[in-house]
């Protein structure tokens, strides 16, 4: 006779699948997620497709140039756009897209400037001109407004917080709400602003710090400068804007072969580590998309931002002794004080030829040099130093190559051809006096700090 009956089995079974289901219901579902999720990252199709999205846009201009048919302009140029935004599964299957298109036709951009595509403006050299900072209150907006306004331009400054117009305004700016992933809003920003010059520093960057995950963390940031990008291209060349200027970065994007200093004519890194891999593509769509725009385009690379607002983070890490040596510290970084980096795009501005520009500091310097030396300018204790195998498992590749095999950047094409000079034409200055804006290095808060 069985021990227990089949009525006992089946409540047994299906105690034991609840349990299961219960264990590993949220296990599967995660996983079906991972799997069937469609590639949600704008970036990602961006990057596969720029090819053809350059391609089409060339076309509209050179058949709108040949034919002046606007209707075929915007035709051309809403299929770029398509080509760039949409999957390929609704592209190849248009009765799938979804009624609420992500992506608002290009005329509907253009609508505020009236449909027309405006010839540019001619602003005489060294004439005041209205100027669009696009991103207006992060780190390098806020020191390039005001240095903006000395120079006598009319900027209008942008942010998404109603809260920060007041600020922008005291900046001596006309603030303007907007968000830098909205089409619509963007078009119709730079259409009332008519300005002769859109300065694109919008990034998301407040609060980035893991390494493991670094695309993750540039995510919003490689949207910016992929869809934040093409928008605001889109919406210049409605409004008839002249010139364009977007923010880029020197420092790990470089090719980690041959020199340890790099020119804007040396490569980008062909093989980054994988977790930066979508972050070095948004930086390559960027640069690209800016040069080919019927524009006079420049592309800042700023280096390594610090001073007041800039590296209140990374000083704290500092004073905390949790960024230490990894290996010989061998990474060359090339850094730039936020009011250098502000004073070289108002040079840009004015008087930089369409082109790229590192904008760094004099001198390129391994880890094992500036961070010592920040430590001490902070009054904190010597970083520690731990090796290579170690960084890797405790914070991972990118760690591990930011401290040992990244290239530093020259500056000699921006203090050429912009007539720019930085003013803290080395880390070390900079370091000691101008990390805050009292023009002292920061005082430490660390309870590690050695008795002075
Ligand atoms: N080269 C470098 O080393 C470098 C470059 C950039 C940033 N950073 C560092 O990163 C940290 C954070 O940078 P941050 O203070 O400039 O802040 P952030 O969060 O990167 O914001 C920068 C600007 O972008 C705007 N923005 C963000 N998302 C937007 C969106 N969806 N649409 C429109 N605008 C948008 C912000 O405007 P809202 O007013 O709307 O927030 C802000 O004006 C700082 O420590 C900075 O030094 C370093």
């Amino acid at each position: 006779m069985p021990l227990i009956g089949a009525s006992e089995t089946a409540i047994a079974f299906g105690v034991s699948l609840a349990l299961y289901l219960l264990v590993a219901g949220p296990v599967l579902a995660v996983c079906f997620y991972a799997i069937a999720r469609k590639p949600s990252d704008a970036t990602e199709r961006a990057v596969a497709d720029v090819e053809r999205f350059i391609e089409l846009r060339e076309r509209a201009r050179t058949e709108l140039a040949a034919s002046g048919s606007l209707d075929r302009f915007i035709e051309l140029k809403d299929e770029a756009r398509r080509h760039l935004w949409q999957p390929a599964s609704e592209r190849a299957h248009p009765e799938r897209r979804s009624s609420k298109p992500e992506t608002p036709p290009v005329s509907q951009i253009m609508r505020p400037a009236r449909l027309r595509v405006a010839t540019n403006r001619t602003v005489r050299k060294g004439e005041p001109m209205r100027v669009f900072v696009a991103g207006a209150a992060g780190a390098i907006g806020q020191r390039l407004v005001p240095q903006l306004v000395a120079s006598g331009h009319h900027v209008v400054a942008t942010t998404r917080s109603p809260e920060k117009l007041e600020r922008l305004r005291a900046l001596g700016a006309e603030p303007v709400v907007m968000d830098g992933l909205n089409a619509l809003e963007i078009g119709e920003a730079v259409a009332r602003a008519e300005p002769d010059a859109i300065i694109h520093q919008m990034t998301a960057l407040a609060g980035m710090s893991d390494l493991r995950r670094f695309d993750r963390g540039f995510a919003v940031t490689n949207e910016l400068r992929t869809k934040g990008t093409d928008h605001l291209l889109c919406a210049a060349e409605a409004a008839g804007v002249r010139r364009f200027l977007a923010q880029s970065y020197t420092g790990w994007p470089n090719i980690r072969d041959g020199g340890p200093v790099k020119t804007e004519d040396d490569p980008l890194d062909p093989h980054p580590p994988k977790q930066q891999s979508q972050t070095l593509e948004a930086i390559r769509f960027l640069e690209r998309a800016v040069l080919a725009a019927p524009l006079e385009a420049l592309v800042l690379r700023y280096g390594n931002f610090y001073g007041p607002g800039a590296s209140e983070q990374m000083l704290d890490v500092v004073r905390k002794r949790k960024l230490p040596i990894v290996g010989a510290g061998g990474g060359i970084w090339s850094w730039i004080h936020i009011d250098d980096a502000a004073a070289a795009t108002v040079a840009a501005l004015e008087q930089g030829a369409p082109g790229i520009y590192n904008i760094v500091d004099d001198e390129p310097a391994p880890v094992s040099e500036w961070l010592p030396y920040l430590a001490d300018a902070v009054g904190a204790k010597p970083p520690r130093r731990v090796p290579v195998w170690l960084g890797r498992l405790a914070a991972g590749e990118v760690a591990v190559s930011w401290m040992t095999r990244i290239r530093g950047s020259s500056n000699a094409k921006a203090k050429r051809e912009l007539g720019w000079q930085p003013k803290w034409s080395s880390w070390r200055d900079g370091f000691r006096q101008a990390l805050t804006d009292d023009g002292t290095a920061a005082p430490s808060r660390s309870p590690e700090r050695p008795a002075a």
